[in-house]
């Protein structure tokens, strides 16, 4: 069976939300999911038993894009994390009023290249209200069991 393994952070709780979604939607296709809050995660090693890594994170700042606090280990460490050889699909929540839309997906992506990861699908911005937007995260998590 596929196992995926869907490291997230979140402040407020709406990637949180997402992120369960996601876990659902991958497993409707048969795909054993299990979700990690960064807050509460050991980097080292996280991505060793599975074989997709889904990657969600909400873009924080106002002039800079910030990433979001708990994630930013993740981010740092995606070599120790075991990344490389991953197949990897992105997603963030964010709000489109700000400058950097979802910036912090666009940095995840980069890290992601740069260690070794194989982004298998395009990656998903969510803009608030997080809540309006079920359907196409379902789709998009339709997307990703398809591509892995
Ligand atoms: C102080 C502050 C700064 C933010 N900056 C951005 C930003 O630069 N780009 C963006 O797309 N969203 C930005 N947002 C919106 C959040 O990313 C968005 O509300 C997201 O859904 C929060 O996710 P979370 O509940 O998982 O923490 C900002 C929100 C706050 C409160």
């Amino acid at each position: 069976m596929t196992k995926a393994l869907i490291a997230f952070g979140s402040t407020t709780g709406n990637t949180a939300e997402v992120a369960n979604w996601i876990a659902a939607g991958l497993g409707k296709k048969g795909i054993e999911a299990k979700t990690e809050d960064c807050a509460s995660a050991e980097v080292g090693g996280l991505c060793d038993n599975y074989d997709l890594v889904v990657l969600g994170c909400p873009t924080y700042g106002d002039d800079e894009i910030e990433i979001q606090e708990d994630f930013l280990p993740l981010l740092d460490d995606l070599e120790a994390a075991g990344i490389d050889g991953k197949k990897v699909a992105v997603f963030g929540c964010g709000d489109d009023s700000y400058f950097h839309f979802c910036g912090a997906v666009d940095e995840i992506e980069k890290r992601v290249r740069e260690c070794g990861g194989e982004l298998i699908t395009a990656s998903l911005r969510i803009n608030d209200p997080h809540t309006d937007r079920k359907d196409e995260v379902l789709a998009w998590s339709d997307r990703i069991a398809d591509a892995v």
